[in-house]
């Protein structure tokens, strides 16, 4: 086998352009900073492959492909990998010299550590489905951990003494088995580094396995968690458990604290899902993170030392955003984790809080009203003082100053309020909130009239940012046909009312808004119902395209401030008032 380092591949990899080796196969348009074009792996009418130059990967919304430069030689060329390498090398002018026989007998020791540690993993696997295994298996049944996700996560047990039979039936060295971090010296002696635990193995992105979680059974053990020790392949602050199971379909991604926040979250359906090592979040963790993600949710555990965890997060991701990048918490009820919600029967709450959550802002402003309480000009100015710094640390400076104008308007608008009466402040157009409004309640009252197009439109609705009353009336309809309930005009609108009081309901029982979307009026069929909703949702596209090109003319007249750009910036703002306004 022909073995490359890492570094070298990083670096070829650094100075193709891959845009244009995919160009000589396949017409690709430019939009925005990505490349669009039709996917040569799968047929296809309308563009759903994207490149990305800047992160060197290819990724096809429609069939999933994915890869860098190297994959896409291999897969569409049929190069061989060492072939596909040294064509790129010798484009980028970079000469292969032979690893080092010292360099070979690295990588190839480290070949073997992963094909030990994989080994290691199915017998911990193993033992959880024996006789040896059933406490564990019945301890995970009773924290709400489904039999799939024990497959999928490839959860076990360590059964003291079964390890080192392991080894001796395999020849394996004891110190190669110590330097896979499966043995431990202790007081000079060797012994198993995992006994009568719960195993978590962790896998890198490549899908290797690289170390394990064990967690006691017993509250008298200390510590709770044992992980693999720091070494060579093991790298606490690069990892993040979950991270094999990427999905590059989503741009959005969950961080949360502890490995069964992680299963538990997926077992709900939330997709890319992660936890560091049970230790804060480093730079390189969100590094890594916002190379596949633009978005990312900060969930951990709704107690002090959670809330303090959340806040150091912030610290780490607020020097690395960018623009188009966005960071958000989910603050969660006290004593609750995101696994306890999603096996205890508070799903609902749980996407509430996802469809909800606090942006930076927010976030630190009740982080600071915790830490220096009092509505005193002297606590007042202390709390703006404070955030204004931990803003000042975003390097891009439009960014900033968007950022900055919100904490000068809370201050000046909200002195001490509670944070309730900030959230959605950030809202800059009112119109927009209004008529999305009115299209919302009609798409509402559609599927509480004709109760059929519930099935047919809720994954899709599901896809827009509706306004948080909206989904929260979703949410209540969802967990009333999950409880086997068939959805009835009469039945299912006292119960939304008693589940929501707070939400004005009978604005959406009552027609005043039904000159706008006139498909609500009597007499109502259920085609033009269908016609309707598939027009409003027509209208959300439509608009959520406009607004892409409203933020690049943004960023035109920003840099330019040239009167054409203004112009072309008033025009798109002008067609978007005029979407607004636009009745169905
Ligand atoms: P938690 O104490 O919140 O555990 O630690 P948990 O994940 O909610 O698990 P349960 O519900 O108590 O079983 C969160 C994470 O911190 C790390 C682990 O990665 C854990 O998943 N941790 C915790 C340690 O590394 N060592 C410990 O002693 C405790
Ligand atoms: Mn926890």
């Amino acid at each position: 086998m022909t073995l490359f380092s890492e570094d070298i591949l990083a670096t070829i990899k650094d100075r193709m352009s891959l845009s244009s080796i995919i160009s000589k196969h396949v017409s690709l348009k430019q939009k925005g900073k990505d490349f669009l074009g039709l996917c040569p792996f799968h047929r296809e009418k309308t563009p759903s492959f994207t490149v990305n130059e800047t992160k060197g990967f290819y990724h096809c919304f429609g069939c999933g492909a994915h890869g860098d430069v190297f994959k896409f030689l291999t897969e569409y060329e049929k190069l061989s990998f060492p072939e596909a390498v040294e064509q790129c090398a010798a484009q980028v002018g970079i000469t292969l010299t032979p690893l080092t026989p010292h360099q070979e007998k690295t990588l190839s020791e480290r070949e073997a550590l992963f094909k030990l540690l994989a080994e290691a993993s199915s017998l911990f696997h193993q033992t959880l489905q024996t006789t040896a295994g059933r406490t564990y298996y019945d301890y995970l049944s009773s924290r709400g951990i489904t039999d799939a996700s024990i497959q999928k996560f490839q959860l076990g047990a360590a059964q003291k003494g079964r390890l080192t039979q392991f080894l001796t039936a395999h020849n394996v060295s004891q110190a190669s088995a110590e330097k896979a971090g499966l043995l431990t010296r202790f007081e000079n002696r060797i012994k198993e580094k995992f006994t009568d635990r719960l195993i978590f193995p962790i896998l890198d992105e490549k899908n290797r396995t690289v170390g394990f979680g064990g967690r006691t059974l017993s509250e008298e053990i200390q510590p709770k968690y044992l992980n693999s020790a720091e070494n060579p392949i093991f790298h606490k602050g690069d990892l993040l458990y979950g991270f094999h199971l990427i999905d590059h379909k989503k741009n959005s991604a969950v961080l949360v604290e502890g490995y069964l926040d992680v299963i538990a979250l997926d077992q709900i359906g939330f997709k890319n899902v992660f936890a560091p090592m049970g230790t804060a979040v480093t730079p390189e963790q969100g590094k890594k993170l916002l190379k596949h993600f633009t978005k990312i949710y900060i969930c951990f555990d709704g107690d002090t030392a959670g809330f303090k965890a959340m806040n150091r997060a912030a610290e780490i991701f607020v020097p690395l955003l960018q623009p188009g990048i966005e960071i958000c918490f989910i603050h969660l009820p006290q004593n609750q984790d995101p696994h306890s919600l999603a096996t205890n029967g508070n799903i609902d709450l749980l996407k509430q809080k996802f469809k909800d959550p606090l942006t930076l802002i927010q976030f630190l402003i009740l982080y600071e009203n915790q830490l220096n309480p009092g509505n005193q000009p002297s606590n007042l100015s202390l709390r703006r003082k404070n955030i204004l710094d931990r803003i000042s640390h975003i390097p891009d400076t439009f960014l900033k100053s968007l950022y900055k104008n919100e904490i000068y308007t809370y201050f000046q608008n909200n002195r001490g309020q509670p944070l309730k009466s900030i959230k959605n402040t950030s809202n800059t157009l009112p119109e927009a909130v209004t008529v999305s409004k009115i299209y919302e309640a009609a798409i509402i009252k559609a599927i509480l009239l004709c109760p059929r197009l519930y099935n047919e439109f809720i994954d899709k609705l599901y896809t827009y940012s509706l306004t948080p009353n909206t989904a929260k009336i979703l949410n209540v309809i969802e967990t009333y046909i999950l409880a086997g309930n068939d959805l009835e005009f009469l039945k299912i609108v006292p119960y939304i009312k008693q589940q929501l009081p707070t939400i004005n309901f009978d604005y959406i029982l009552g027609n005043t808004f039904h000159m706008h979307v006139p498909f609500l009026n009597e007499p109502i069929t259920e085609s033009n119902v269908r016609n309707g909703i598939q027009l409003i949702l027509e209208q959300f596209d439509e608009t959520s395209s406009l607004e892409d090109h409203i933020k690049e003319a943004q960023e035109r007249f920003k840099q330019s401030q040239s009167p054409e750009d203004w112009e072309r910036l008033k025009l798109l703002m002008a067609q978007k008032q005029r979407r607004y306004n636009t009745e169905l």
